[in-house]
């Protein structure tokens, strides 16, 4: 029988589901040029995980030395490991300055240098002569608090705009119209248990990663792919989820990450022997090699008997060498968590560390605007109208195989800023919105019904644990065909219990029992297609370390893995990277020979 919720249907042109960075930067946009746009958050947004983003944003300023978006771009597509699209890499790159001089107007409280300009600091794999010189000061900062800054800067603006914020509010599904539009999504307001309809001429997703997917991750609990697991059960695509990137230095046992500013600012890497390991890994950039790296590095130290604590399973990252007053100034933050924590003092001890999941390079399809992309065979990069995914959940894809560090903010306000110009061209105020489909509506109410009242005889805790640790195990830094394979025979049966699962609580005025059941439908397909990408996947690039491949195989794997989930089923295919720029170089741009694939050495 069909489930019965009474809904209240709101009316706009645009509606932004997630309020970190990208969501924010969108709906601030979208306001800006006069669309009717709600922003639907299921935190408050500043609570959104950019909050957590430490060390800086990248942009080729060159407050610091000499800099060009070319060496960004150039940076960049070697950072991905040449899996990256190449107009989408040269768009970020080339208008990172614009939006960071735009996030300074709206008044993002930067650090300065004596000048008074925005201050940059060096991070891993940024660097100058398009890789050739040594490495450059690209990352604008606020201290290490810069995801924070943004933040509250871009939320205040968007009100000033008189963007609609709609918080605590859980988007259920997508409301996809019989030909293929997406046309709104159904909502679940948490405080007060009333269902909502957001019927509008654009959609865009700006749900943020699935970190918590895995057992150990400096992502926020709220990180658990809202939007690839709306996507998913609407029959379209996720892209190259096998990529995901661990952070060299979450702190030890809980995971807290300590910003890659830190070595940017001095910081350095021991093994038990009290030997700077990276020195002989990685000879010119030394601890600023980019993370897939560094963390590979720190993984060998520890299997080969060279890691320190008494199991010998971790590293020591070392501030205690800087002025206090440095770490004061430029890293107050991770000095309190360190402190917190780990029980460090930062100005004594060295801080225990470990390689943590971080960031999800893929993510949905998209292109450079930030339409999402339904690829197929004839046409690999076929829009979805309606439909838009930007930041940490879209995939454009700038950070290819391997993310540098700083690329990630840059990305959340130069897409949503994209996705922001995209709308105005595409958009008609004028235009009455389109018809609502109410099956789609009500199948979503069906769903929600169902897991409010499942009964089977597995907790959703019991689950998510079991996918969490299936996932820490089997799609690690290193990855063996035996290990995948493994994954992918646990990770089908775990995805299979979803259909048993138990849900104690029937309320719907803040219930966590049904809301983290929901996430878990949305945290499942994105798991389950990390590993099967990952099995599939024979050659090993970026962050994909495939030890039985273990070479980068640019004849046969320079693809886009597509991946749709239906169940416990992925269907797996592959499309062209786009190896084009938008620019060429008689136009000021990177030449193809630049950026043609070769070894990637540090
Ligand atoms: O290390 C960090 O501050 C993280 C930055 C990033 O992921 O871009």
């Amino acid at each position: 029988m069909a489930a019965a919720y009474e809904y209240e249907v709101h009316e706009y042109d645009v509606v932004v589901v997630g309020a970190g960075g990208a969501g924010l930067r969108a709906t601030l946009g979208m306001a800006e040029q006069g669309l009717r746009t709600a922003c639907i958050s299921k935190v408050f947004p500043t609570r959104s995980h950019t909050v957590a983003a430490q060390g800086g944003i990248a942009a080729s300023l060159g407050n610091m030395g000499p800099d060009s978006w070319q060496w960004h771009m150039y940076d960049t597509v070697k950072g991905s490991d040449w899996l990256g699209d190449t107009d989408a890499m040269e768009y970020l790159a080339r208008e990172a300055p614009k939006a960071v001089y735009e996030l300074e107007h709206y008044g993002v409280p930067f650090s300065r240098t004596e000048e008074g300009k925005i201050y940059q600091r060096p991070f891993g794999g940024h660097t100058t002569e398009f890789g050739e010189g040594p490495p450059v000061q690209r990352t604008c900062a606020a201290a290490d608090r810069t995801g924070h800054a943004i933040l509250h800067t871009l939320y205040g603006q968007s009100l000033k705009q008189q963007a609609e914020f709609y918080i605590e509010y859980f988007a259920i599904d997508l409301i996809m119209s019989d030909d293929g539009v997406c046309t709104g999504v159904v909502c679940w307001k948490l405080d007060d248990g009333t269902m909502h309809v957001f019927n509008a001429k654009m959609v865009v997703l700006a749900t943020g990663g699935y970190g918590r997917a895995y057992f150990s991750a400096t992502s926020a609990h709220t990180c658990t792919g809202d939007g690839g697991g709306m996507v998913a059960r609407a029959g379209l695509a996720l892209q190259d989820m096998e990529f995901v990137q661990f952070h060299p230095t979450g702190i030890y046992g809980s995971g807290c990450l300590i910003t890659e500013g830190a070595r940017g600012e001095g910081g350095y890497l021991t093994n038990s022997e009290g030997e700077r390991f990276m020195e002989r890994y990685a000879p010119h950039y030394k601890d600023l090699a980019p993370r897939d790296y560094v963390s590979r590095c720190m993984t060998m130290e520890i299997r080969e008997g060279r890691g320190v604590g008494k199991d010998g399973d971790h590293i020591h990252l070392h501030l205690n060498h800087l002025p206090a007053e440095a770490l004061a100034e430029r890293l107050p933050g991770i000095s309190e968590s360190a402190k917190i924590f780990a029980g460090v003092d930062v100005t004594k001890e060295p801080i225990p560390v470990l390689p943590t999941v971080h960031y999800n390079m893929g993510g949905i399809p998209t292109n450079y605007w930030g339409e999402v992309l339904n690829p197929t065979a004839d046409n690999p990069t076929a829009t979805v109208p309606g439909l838009m995914a930007v930041g940490e959940a879209g995939c454009a894809s700038v950070h290819g195989a391997n993310r540098l560090g700083s690329n990630s903010l840059i990305d959340l306000v130069v897409f949503g800023r994209a996705a922001a110009i995209r709308a105005g061209q595409v958009v008609d105020p004028t235009k009455a919105n389109p018809t609502l489909n109410k099956a789609a509506v009500q199948k979503a109410f069906d769903r929600f019904d169902g897991l409010r009242y499942a009964q089977g005889g597995t907790p959703t805790a019991e689950l998510r644990l079991e996918m969490q640790k299936t996932m820490q195990r089997d799609a690690a830094v290193f990855r063996t065909a035996e290990t995948m394979k493994d994954g992918v025979e646990a990770m089908t049966a775990i995805a299979g219990k979803l259909n048993d699962l138990h849900v104690t609580d029937t309320s719907l005025v803040w219930n966590s029992d049904l809301m983290e059941t929901l996430e878990l439908t949305n945290l499942m397909p994105n798991a389950l297609a990390t590993i099967v990408g990952a099995e599939a996947r024979h050659e090993s690039r970026g962050a994909h370390a495939h030890e039985d491949h273990p070479t980068r195989d640019d004849e046969n794997w320079r693809v886009h893995s597509v991946m749709r989930v239906d169940g416990n089923n992925v269907d797996l295919t592959y499309r062209p990277v786009i190896v084009d720029p938008l620019t060429t170089e008689g136009e000021g741009g990177i030449s193809l020979e630049t950026i043609a694939p070769k070894a990637r050495t540090f």
